[in-house]
């Protein structure tokens, strides 16, 4: 292939416009470049005539984020290359080597990939560079190396692709540390239930002994059946007692008074049994009731023997409580985690955000309040359910992270035409208009290097739009930013809807604000491989 076979007509570039001043371009200077040394006199003479030199003076050449028109290559000075993380430049390389090329070179990939700069470059000296318009460097490498095209498009998917199976996994190393603080949640109501059943023997063996005592004294039958009765009262009574909360100076002023009548009573270490009594609801009035109901030489073995009765009610109350809380735990861990669920079907998404809630419970910092907003009125929908549980947990995790240590979470449903909606309003700084449209991007994050992979809205995307048909809207300022699932009420039966993973690497990059982590690298990449080869030469 030579550049005879292209267009013999040099078209002038239009997109890629001149920011510095043009300078002859000579074909002899192109041939000292390690990325042009193979092509003979012909095509670069074509390169000469379709593109040309430019000397840059000190400042910027081009800026992340916009339109890629122009491919640059170094001849002469030395170019700063930084990316922009969070509100920060970082400088990704420098370097004054002759034949480093930047800019549009993904080109070749036409429309699969957003063509639009994946860092910014700046000089700083003036630098002259050989600067040709993205189309015509489209157009060459197709011509001339159509080959090598193929193979480096293997190579930019293949990478991206694999990167997303990375990225998948280490969501399930995520998964894992979720699980690990669920078995720390377990454990709290696990050890409460074994103390408790613990001490119940105990008290159930002091109940026994006491019943040998009661059976061996003077107890007459109407006594013991006044005991018992009032047995049965204070039985029935313990289980509401739930319900009452006691302010810690209420419970004190409580058992002070319960105390006192006991001492006043001749029962002696009153203050053993008054907790127990508070703690059930009862009162003074009450003691004073027992009073009148039993003889007053059997007092104080009724008043002993009452108090053991509301005491393992109590513990049975405690255990009730922690095992409650197991069941309720694991019940919402294999809601949320679809264990032995069918993986599309029709679900309440009330219980998957509760089961989602719960789990993620142990990671809210205290100081963050959640509320729910649920609309009764959302039906059932057909989904996926235990993917759309990832995806409140990662925009639950976004927006507990976005709010530190205190705010307000929102979480709220609704009905909108043929569409249900989720959405997660938290009131944190907000997401800033300047990476609003780069948030869901594979790997964009703002948070330090270890903290965040960038995926999860990448994720959370792929399984709404892609799996689901549905959409991920985000409207945001400081002190209310809001992320909206909206779901579709009824199946979406095509093929892409019920694809096993909704990976696509092509839609994916088609997105308005696809990125791509792997050109970047490849582009960080482009400098390091010319340097190197520069050195082989
Ligand atoms: N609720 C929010 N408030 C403010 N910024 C947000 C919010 N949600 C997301 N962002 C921004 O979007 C970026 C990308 O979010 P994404 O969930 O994709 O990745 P991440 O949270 O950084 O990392 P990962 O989810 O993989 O741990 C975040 O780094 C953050 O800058
Ligand atoms: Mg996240």
């Amino acid at each position: 292939m030579t550049a005879s076979d292209l267009d013999p007509e040099p078209t002038e570039p239009t997109v890629c416009a001149a920011s510095g001043k043009s300078l002859p371009c000579s074909i002899e200077e192109l041939q000292t470049l390690f990325l042009f040394e193979k092509l003979d006199r012909d095509q670069l003479q074509w390169l000469c005539e379709r593109g040309h030199v430019e000397l840059i003076e000190p400042g910027p050449l081009y800026a992340e984020g916009a339109p890629a028109t122009c491919f640059y290559v170094l001849l002469e000075g030395n170019t700063v290359m930084s990316r922009r993380v969070g509100g920060d430049d970082i400088e990704v390389g420098r370097t004054s080597e002759r034949g480093v090329y930047s800019g549009a070179f993904t080109a070749y990939l036409g429309d699969r990939v957003p063509q639009v700069y994946n860092n910014s470059v700046r000089v700083t000296v003036p630098s002259r560079f050989f600067v040709l318009d993205a189309e015509v460097f489209a157009e060459m490498m197709h011509s001339w190396f159509p080959m090598a095209v193929h193979l480096l498009e293997g190579l930019f998917f293949g990478n991206k692709n694999a990167q997303a199976a990375i990225g998948q996994r280490e969501r399930l190393l995520a998964l894992g540390s979720l699980s690990a603080g669920l078995t720390h949640e377990l454990n709290n109501p696990a050890a409460a239930a074994v103390r408790a059943t613990a001490t119940l023997r105990e008290r159930v063996a002091g109940m026994r002994h006491k019943l040998g005592m009661i059976a061996g004294g003077k107890w007459d039958r109407t006594t013991l059946e006044t005991l018992i009765k009032l047995q049965e009262e204070v039985a029935e009574k313990v289980p509401k007692s739930r319900a009452l909360v006691l302010s810690p100076l209420e419970a004190s002023d409580r058992e002070d008074a319960i105390t006192d009548w006991l001492d006043d009573h001749g029962i002696t270490d009153g203050w053993n049994l008054s907790p127990t009594f508070v703690a059930a609801g009862l009162d003074v009035a009450w003691l004073d009731h027992v009073e009148a109901t039993v003889d007053a030489d059997t007092l104080e073995p009724s008043v002993r023997w009452l108090n053991y009765t509301v005491e393992t009610e109590l513990l049975m109350n405690e255990i009730e409580d922690s095992t409650t809380r197991i069941s309720t735990l694991v019940g919402a861990a294999k809601q949320y985690s679809q264990l032995d669920r069918a993986p599309y079907q029709v679900v309440d998404v009330h219980e998957l955000l509760d089961s989602t809630l719960l789990m993620l419970a142990g990671k809210m910092p205290p100081g963050i309040h959640v509320a729910k907003d649920y609309d009764p009125s959302v039906p059932p929908i057909p989904a996926y359910a235990g993917e759309l549980n990832q995806v409140w947990t990662n925009l639950i995790d976004n927006a507990v992270s976005a709010m530190g240590e205190s705010g307000v979470l929102t979480v709220r449903t609704g009905m909108d035409r043929d569409k249900v909606f989720i959405e997660f309003g938290d009131t944190g700084p907000g997401v800033p208009p300047e990476i609003r449209n780069r948030i869901f991007e594979p790997f964009f994050t703002t948070k330090p290097v270890g903290e965040g992979t960038g995926l999860g809205l990448d994720i959370s995307f792929r399984i709404v739009v892609n799996k689901h048909h549905g959409e991920l809207s985000l409207e945001s300022e400081p002190g209310d930013t809001r992320f909206r699932v909206w779901l579709p009420l009824t199946p979406q039966d095509d093929g892409a809807a019920l694809t096993p993973d909704g990976l696509d690497a092509v839609t994916a990059a088609a997105r308005t604000s696809a990125g791509t982590a792997a050109s970047q690298a490849a582009e960080t990449a482009g400098v390091a491989a010319s340097a190197k080869d520069k050195e082989n030469s």
